[in-house]
């Protein structure tokens, strides 16, 4: 059997500031998914530096990078994830328990940004898609994250309900100032974008401030 190595990225070089939210667009198999997880310390690059706010990012060391990503990160997936057995709000409270404190004050204002005030009772399957994936960008922004990362999380929806969920996502992190990276196939969310950067075989092809 011969094994073969798989470049998934290739000399990426990004240096990212606060505030900025960037799309990441790409073919099939480019390389989106192993930057995003190596972003969030989910995967370690084999070569080079990363570094946040100036610290080097933790490597190898599994507690480490956990700490590092509760601490920074909040990740939104295609999938919303959400527990079928908790409403709304008990979604959001679970979390908070699970990084440092329930604070139910803080999660209702969380909903209402996301504009889901009526629905903070009822259970996920009682809600729409958008609706469900609006509620995984609060859950996500519960913890206080300092950049949101999101794979495809507009991949399940339609497109009207993509740009709720988008328009919802862009006033939820200006609001607390949230840096976000994004992975789509979707041209088209580039306008909610202030940076579009497109990888093509784990190298980055191009790199463009939006003018929105
Ligand atoms: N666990 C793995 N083991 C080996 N190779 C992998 C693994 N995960 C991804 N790859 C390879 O790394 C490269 C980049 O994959 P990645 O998942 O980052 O692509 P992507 O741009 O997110 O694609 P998609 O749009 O299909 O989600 C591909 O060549 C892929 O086959
Ligand atoms: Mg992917």
């Amino acid at each position: 059997m011969t094994s073969e190595t798989v470049k998934a990225l290739d000399g990426i070089d990004l240096n990212i500031e606060k505030g900025e939210r960037i799309i990441l667009l790409g073919p099939s198999g480019s390389g989106k998914t192993t930057l995003l997880n190596c972003v969030a310390a989910l995967d370690n690059p084999t070569d080079g530096n990363y570094s946040f706010e100036g610290e080097d990012v933790p490597r190898g060391h599994a507690e480490k990078m956990t700490s590092f990503r509760r601490e920074n990160i909040g990740y939104v997936f295609q999938f919303f994830n959400l527990l079928q057995d908790l409403t709304v709000l008990e979604n959001i409270l679970l979390i908070q328990e699970l990084s440092g404190g329930r604070d139910k004050e803080r999660a209702v204002e969380l909903l209402s940004l996301v504009g889901l005030d009526d629905e903070i009772d009822r259970f996920p399957a009682e809600i729409s898609g958008g609706q469900q994936q609006r509620v995984a960008i609060a859950r996500s922004l519960a913890k206080s994250p300092k950049l949101l990362l999101g794979d495809e999380l507009t991949g399940n929806l339609d497109s009207a309900t993509s740009s709720k969920v988008m328009e919802v996502l862009v006033k939820a992190c200006e609001a607390e100032e949230i840096t976000v990276i994004m992975v789509t196939h979707d041209e088209t969310l580039a306008k909610y974008a202030t940076r579009v950067v497109r990888l093509d075989s784990g190298k980055i092809i191009s790199d463009e401030k939006v003018n929105n």
